[in-house]
């Protein structure tokens, strides 16, 4: 494997349907109007020496270095700020050029470091590389006279440095950070020769710098270089792979000197983040050699005796033989298993296959439960595809974007800079959230309607705003005519044209002013091209399936489907929940979305795995839960996913998984789960895997391996082993031929293959005879299912309800350096922007319980109370209060409660009754917690290991 070195042409590339043509140094050129004579010659092979250009950057002309002669013109312009024009003469090399590009380079390189300089021939730096390309070979000026060479060094960020002495001001890290991450957090300072790098006259970790590391990667210099470079060394070789933290799914060079990853740095050629990548995918991958990695198989009798080490053939044997003896004892249902959205799609298809063959039952669900059910369930009934309906370049072409329970800049950084991106184009935003989120209002950014409405009122939220469309005439009606059941239209309009869905009825439960909606539904309804996008807020919610739907109609009442830059899109949480849900987790679905009771589906599987398989949908996680708790659930298998602190109720978790004889947990640490298991196998991180994850847009990008996995097998090997051992043997050789056989059963994946993301990069799916290539936008001409479906939305508060004792309402999310149960970014230097949660209240529901910034408080709700630190904040709306789940310890989980979505089982972490109090010491729960934890992860010392 080669280091891989992308081409940088410079200046971005343009889109005209006008060609011109050009001559470079007597080469016809052609390119579309607008591009730059750099770009163009770039294109052609023709290489220009330049510094302050990149071509994820808008040409800037301040180096000088890329100067061109063109016929018919005085002087020597810039080449990067000379747009081509039909008929120019462009020459790049002459003695004048070749002396005046020296000249600047000898400029540039009298003040900087000498030993850089006399290592030119290394080409490691951009710098070096011009130094090189303009054949300097000495410095006539020396280095006495004033300069930079004892500038600041600023470390203060865990994972890079700056070096002022090695500054060039080129400036392309602050344009890096407005143009490529939109945060505006690097200024350029002073001015002439003291000008400088500045981020807002602070060390880098207290200013607004956000360390995505755009900036580093845009330096020419390294004054700007990852630590993880300068402690072990420059790159070798590099892998492309995908991210493994969120549904973006950004691609990466995954960068390693020897058999260790020196850096990741995001593909330009990454469909999903065309280059750029957040402070997680970037930097936060030092977890996967963390010293906490479980590498040796482990079991015990009881989880509360110490863990004792075992060879892989032990353990598996082990698992095989209890889960048999519990299934002879207690019936084939009484065990399961959970897939992981953190796996790869062939890892977790081969889990669904293992339950469902192997332990004869469909007694599978996946982490997607607590998250997007609700979106597949909503999706499904209207449009026919349990799937979000753009790419995200369609944001680029949307005019209204509706934002609704998502907080884009935390939980989906790269997607939420391409979509500041539009807006700072001019698109206008509108909000749907409790929360003052950032892009409330962030530099340049600046939403045009907040409707701050109360958790739980989403439905309400939806009703009113399609009443004011039904009801001022704003309704498509061709689209609809065309694309929709009339009938189903009928009865949706007539429902929400009634008095008691229009934004004045509804305030009392939204409390929002009813002219706010208004507003933001004539917006949305008349404002272009409508594109809603929207999180955890819509689906955790007791009525989370009913508002996917209710967004569904409102979508299609304003014909936003089947275009660009328009329709509903779910922003996925985890790295491969959408493959997840694709390759069959859900215990009522095989891959595909189709019903186990749907006897020819049903039958191509029992004819391909040549097994008889079950008619009747197995249990849901809960319901494992609630049936162990009754004692006829007693072995359960859990890949990837930490059901103890990612579930709501933990006590109730907790107290099913202590009453089941075999839990069986793989993961690449002892998590939370981990503390009741019988069984510890270890998991492989997404560096030690073969496979595809299918991100928020339905897109399949390859993971490739760049080590070997650490615990000697692949998840995919343990899982073939393991039914193996149960008695349904399964034999690959590779993770292509999981995708194979996936594509041979899947009518929607029909068309995937390696070979072909290995040409293409990556698909979307539906992928098949149809569409060879993918679907970036679906129900274009019309919908999956056929006609559209309006479905009836009643709102139906929730049973959680505050009250004198609970009187606030708790809302949970998660903050941009950490990572959902945080097994992975907590073992990393994110720790350093967030090492635990906290709980967000308002200064008022402060100031009433005398609560003071940073003060301990109780957080108790009717399932159970913590204790945390408290922040007070203006982000809050009073009566709500927010806190994140990032950390064990905090236990946020112990408070939430059982309510679910009706559809799907999905949680409502969103909408908890709680009181908030001064506190002295941490609650019962999280005392103990501490001994539990003790008490069931230790291993005995005596390995009896031995392979
Ligand atoms: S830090 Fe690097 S990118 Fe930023 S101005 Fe200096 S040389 Fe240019
Ligand atoms: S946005 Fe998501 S996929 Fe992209 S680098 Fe960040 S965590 Fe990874
Ligand atoms: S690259 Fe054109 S002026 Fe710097």
């Amino acid at each position: 494997m080669a280091l891989i070195r992308e081409t940088d042409y410079g200046t971005p590339k343009r889109i005209s349907g006008t060609l011109v043509t050009i001559e470079v140094d007597g080469k016809p050129v052609s390119a579309p109007a607008g591009t730059s004579v750099l770009r163009a010659a770039a294109e052609a092979g023709i290489q220009i020496p330049r510094l302050c250009a990149s071509d994820n950057l808008e040409p800037f002309g301040s180096c000088r270095l890329c100067l061109v002669e063109v016929e018919g013109r005085r002087g020597s312009p810039a080449s990067c700020t000379t747009p081509c024009e039909n008929g120019m003469k462009v020459r790049t090399q002459s003695p004048k050029l070749e002396k005046l590009r020296k000249g600047v380079m000898e400029l540039y390189a009298s003040d900087y470091p000498r030993e850089m300089f006399e290592n030119a021939a290394s080409g490691n730096t951009e710098f070096q590389q011009m130094i090189t390309a303009v054949g300097l070979k000495e410095v006539r000026y020396g280095y006495k006279s004033k300069n930079h060479q004892d500038g600041l060094k600023d470390d203060s960020n865990p994972y890079f440095e700056f070096d002022q002495s090695k500054c060039i001001v080129c400036s392309r890290c602050v344009r890096a950070c407005e143009e490529v991450q939109g945060t505006f957090a690097l200024t350029i300072d002073g001015r002439g020769f003291a000008s400088f790098v500045s981020a807002g006259d602070k060390p880098f970790m207290e200013s607004e710098c956000v360390s995505c590391g755009a900036c580093v990667q845009a330096c020419p210099t390294d004054a700007l270089l990852e630590k993880s470079v300068v402690e072990r060394g420059r790159p070798d070789h590099s892998v492309v792979t995908t991210c493994a933290y969120c549904g973006v799914g950004c691609s990466f060079n995954a960068e390693l000197n020897g058999n260790e990853v020196v850096r990741m740095t995001p593909n330009k050629d990454g469909k999903a983040n065309h280059g750029h990548s957040c402070v997680k995918g970037r930097f936060a991958y030092g977890y996967s050699t963390h010293k906490d990695r479980i590498l040796k198989p482990m079991i015990r009798a009881k989880f509360t005796d110490p863990w004792r080490e075992v060879t892989w053939d032990e353990a598996i044997n082990y698992t095989a033989s209890e889960f048999k003896r519990i299934q002879a004892k207690y019936g084939r249902d009484s065990i399961g298993g959970i897939t992981s959205s953190r796996c790869t799609n062939e890892e977790t298809y081969l889990v669904q296959k293992m339950i469902r063959a192997a332990f004869g039952n469909n007694n599978t669900d996946t982490c997607a439960r607590v998250c997007h059910s609700p979106t597949g369930y909503g999706m499904k009934t209207t449009l026919g595809t349990s799937a979000g309906t753009q790419d995200f370049d369609s944001v680029q072409a949307a005019d209204v974007i509706m934002i609704i329970g998502a907080n884009p800049t935390d939980a989906h950084p790269v997607f939420a800079s391409q979509m500041k991106r539009r807006l700072r184009e001019g698109a206008r935003l509108i909000i749907v959230d409790p929360r003052k989120i950032d892009l409330v209002k962030t530099p340049h950014v600046k939403a045009n309607c907040h409707l701050p409405l109360l958790p739980g009122t989403n439905v309400a939220m939806i009703n009113s705003l399609a009443h004011v469309i039904v009801t001022e005439g704003l309704v498509n009606e061709e689209y609809v005519q065309e694309r929709c059941d009339l009938v189903a239209f009928d009865q949706w309009r007539k429902f929400v044209a009634e008095e008691r869905n229009s934004p004045e009825a509804m305030e009392k439960y939204t409390g929002v002013p009813a002219a706010d909606v208004r507003a933001a539904a004539r917006l949305y309804a008349t404002g272009g091209n409508g594109a809603i996008y929207y999180g955890l807020g819509v689906t955790e919610h007791s009525q989370g399936s009913t508002m996917v739907m209710g967004m569904c109609n409102l979508a299609m009442a304003t014909g936003n489907f089947g275009k660009d830059g328009v329709g509903i899109n779910p922003l996925r949480g985890q790295n491969n929940v959408q493959g997840s849900c694709d390759m069959g987790s859900f215990p009522h679905e095989y891959p595909g979305y189709r019903h186990v009771s749907q006897d020819a589906v049903r039958e191509s599987f029992e004819q391909a795995w040549g097994v008889k398989l079950q008619t009747e949908p197995g249990l849901r996680i809960p319901n494992m839960i609630d049936a162990a708790i009754d004692g006829t659930f007693k072995g359960l298998y859990c890949q990837g996913e930490d059901i103890v602190q990612s579930d709501p109720n933990t006590q109730h978790m907790s107290r099913g998984l202590a009453s089941m004889e075999c839990v069986v947990v793989q993961d690449l640490f002892i998590n939370e789960t981990a503390s009741y298991a019988h069984v510890f196998l270890p998991g492989a991180s997404f560096l030690e895997k073969d496979g595809t994850f299918t991100n928020a847009e339905r897109r399949l990008g390859r993971v490739r391996k760049a080590i070997e996995p650490l615990a000697g097998l692949g998840d995919w090997e343990v899982t073939m082993r393991l039914s193996t051992a149960l008695g349904y043997p399964m034999h690959y050789n590779h993770p292509s031929e999981i995708m194979d056989e996936i594509a041979r059963l899947t009518p929607t994946f029909a068309g995937v293959s390696f070979d072909l993301l290995d040409r293409e990069g990556s698909v979307q799916w539906p992928c098949n005879d149809k569409a060879p290539l993918g679907t970036p936008i679906m129900h274009i001409g019309g919908f999956v299912r056929g006609k559209g479906r309006f479905m009836l939305t009643e709102f139906v508060p929730t049973d959680e309800r505050v009250n004198a004792r609970f009187p606030l309402i708790l809302t949970t999310g998660r903050i941009l350096s950490q990572y959902n149960v945080g097994a992975q970014t907590r073992r990393t230097d994110n720790n350093r922007w967030h090492d635990m949660d906290v709980l967000d209240i308002h200064p008022s529901d402060a100031e009433d319980r005398g609560i003071n910034e940073g003060d301990l408080v109780s957080l108790a709700s009717r399932s159970g109370d913590i204790t945390l630190p408290a922040r007070i904040s203006e982000r809050m709306q009073p009566g709500v209060v927010y806190t994140t789940f990032h950390h064990a310890m905090t236990g946020a989980n112990v408070v939430t409660t059982e309510f679910s979505d009706w559809a799907t089982n999905c949680p409502e972490y969103k909408v908890t009754a709680v009181q908030v109090q001064l506190a002295r010491h941490m609650s019962e729960w999280q005392e103990n917690y501490l001994e539990t934890r003790r008490l069931t992860t230790q291993i005995e010392k005596e390995s009896t290991a031995n392979d």
